[in-house]
């Protein structure tokens, strides 16, 4: 009896580590670098990399789009270990995040 119980809370347990913490999509929304994207630079990049900075500057479209284009961007955002991980200071939050990607996916316009 009580190995049933147990078999049971094996079941249960590794059914819940299995789920993954995922970032729900904002809909379908189309994302706006003007609106969206850049107060979230301005909010937790920019005071380490605007113009002149040296490491990489993420003050403008054009700078912004480079980063996203060697891969960069996502790279810095979401935990690869080719690249260091931003902020460096405190983790960008999930929404913020998913704003960011959800952006790139949809090609990054300058919109
Ligand atoms: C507290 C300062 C600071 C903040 C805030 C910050 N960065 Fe950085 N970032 C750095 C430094 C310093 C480097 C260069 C690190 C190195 O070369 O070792 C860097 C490097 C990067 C790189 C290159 C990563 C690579 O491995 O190629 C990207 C992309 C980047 N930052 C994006 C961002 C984004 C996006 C934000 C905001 C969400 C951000 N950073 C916020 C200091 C900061």
């Amino acid at each position: 009896m009580k190995k049933k119980y147990i078999a049971a809370f094996v079941c249960l347990v590794g059914l819940f580590s299995c789920e993954k913490a995922t970032v729900e999509p904002i809909n379908s929304t189309i994302i706006s670098y003007h609106k969206d994207i850049e107060p979230i630079i301005e909010e937790h990049c920019i005071q380490c990399h605007s113009i002149g900075s040296t490491s990489i500057e993420l003050y403008d479209y054009e700078h912004i789009a480079e980063i996203v284009e060697s891969g960069q961007l996502a790279g810095s955002l979401n935990g690869d270990t080719n690249f260091v991980q931003m902020p460096t200071d405190h983790v960008l939050d999930d929404s913020s995040k998913s704003i960011i990607y959800l952006w790139i996916n949809q090609g990054y316009q300058d919109n």
